[in-house]
């Protein structure tokens, strides 16, 4: 596969945020895809903090609906709520979601054994960790499945670590929703390439 392939695959990588609750691929493959992520992406030192926990089928429903739905309410204004628990049902009736955390064990051993760079692990670990999102987003959509990126953690992390006995230490960083797409993504607009990219020494 040359660049433009893979650059083809980088492109078509968008937001869904309209799901239903069906794959295109069957759940191995699902899974086939998050290994392939684990082992392929780069991490600082070779490290590998990243950690990943797959809900599919009743855990995932169960991951939005006693789990999100009830943290989020109990934190925001209840005029708010009806067009939040919209949202979230949305995403409960996609079909599986992506857990990704770092471990910090892993970071607290890389400060130790490399002294010089321990303020610079915990950001190169959020690096880490968003290169795996970014792969295993991409590949999914590959599948012709569609997925957005959420963030309710902290608010969520205690009822996710009770209810699937996840290492209490590890950090949850994104949670990725997918699932077949109905809709199409929002209109995305671009910065000029000039303001964002300077070249030097180009033949
Ligand atoms: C680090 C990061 C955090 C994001 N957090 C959220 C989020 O919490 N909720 C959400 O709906 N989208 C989130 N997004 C999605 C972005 O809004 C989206 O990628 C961006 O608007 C570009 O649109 P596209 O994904 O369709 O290309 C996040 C994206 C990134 C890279």
């Amino acid at each position: 596969m040359g660049s433009d392939a893979y650059l083809a695959a980088v492109r078509s990588r968008r937001s869904y945020y309209e799901l239903e609750a069906r794959s295109t691929i069957p759940d191995a493959k699902i899974q086939e895809i998050v290994k392939e992520t684990l082992r392929h992406t780069p991490s600082t030192f070779n490290s590998q903090s990243t950690r990943v926990v797959l809900l599919l089928g009743a855990e995932h429903t169960q991951l939005w609906n006693d789990i999100v739905k009830p943290a989020v309410k109990a934190v925001m204004p209840a005029e708010g709520w009806p067009a939040t628990e919209a949202k979230l049902t949305g995403f409960q009736q996609s079909y599986g979601t992506v857990l990704l955390y770092e471990d910090p064990k892993v970071v607290s051993a890389l400060q130790v054994q490399y002294a010089l760079f321990a303020d610079k692990f915990p950001q190169w670990s959020e690096h880490t960790n968003a290169m795996h999102a970014h792969v295993l987003w991409t590949a999914l959509e590959q599948e012709g499945l569609g997925a957005s990126l959420q963030h309710y953690n902290p608010l969520i992390d205690e009822g996710i670590c009770k209810q699937w006995k996840i290492p209490e230490d590890w950090q949850l960083k994104a949670q990725l929703v997918f699932g077949k797409p109905t809709g199409q993504p929002l209109e995305k607009t671009f910065m000029p390439i000039e303001e964002r990219l300077k070249v030097f020494g180009a033949k």
